[in-house]
């Protein structure tokens, strides 16, 4: 699945979103390395710190479905400024790829590619703990 067509399954993700409290919808979708693909969008709580953002859903729908390598994540906004993941997100896709490439994009086409290790510069990871 070429870049595309993953936007175009975040944007379809995105109608999912349950953002009552924001109003700020939120999709993404991610490709494993061996082509399979996951969505996932961001859901809300009244209880706001129980939110949880599409790119941790997402991958977290990808791990507990038995994934492990990582590909792609794609992530779709209706924001003119493009949404890079906010940095629990970061944390979390660093935990499980470092070579993420991460694809924003807004619902006008426009789109930026990153690698995860630009936007989580000094991480904290396994090796942070010895
Ligand atoms: N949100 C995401 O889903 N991903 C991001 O990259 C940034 C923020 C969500 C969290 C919350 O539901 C809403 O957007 C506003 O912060």
């Amino acid at each position: 699945m070429n870049i595309n067509e993953l936007i175009k399954k975040a944007k379809s993700a995105r109608e999912h979103s349950y953002s009552p409290y924001s109003k700020f919808k939120v999709g993404a979708a991610l490709k494993t390395k061996n082509g399979r693909i996951f969505t996932g969008c961001n859901i809300e709580n009244s209880s706001y710190g129980l939110s949880i953002c599409a790119e941790r859903e997402v991958i977290f729908k990808a791990i507990s479905a038995g994934e492990k390598d990582l590909d792609t994540i794609a992530v779709v906004t209706d924001s003119n400024k493009l949404t890079t993941p906010c940095g629990a997100c970061r944390q979390v896709i660093w935990e499980f790829s470092k070579t993420m490439t991460i694809i924003v994009a807004n619902l006008k086409g426009k789109k930026k590619e990153f690698k995860i290790k630009e936007l989580l510069a000094h991480p904290f990871g396994k090796g942070s703990l010895s």
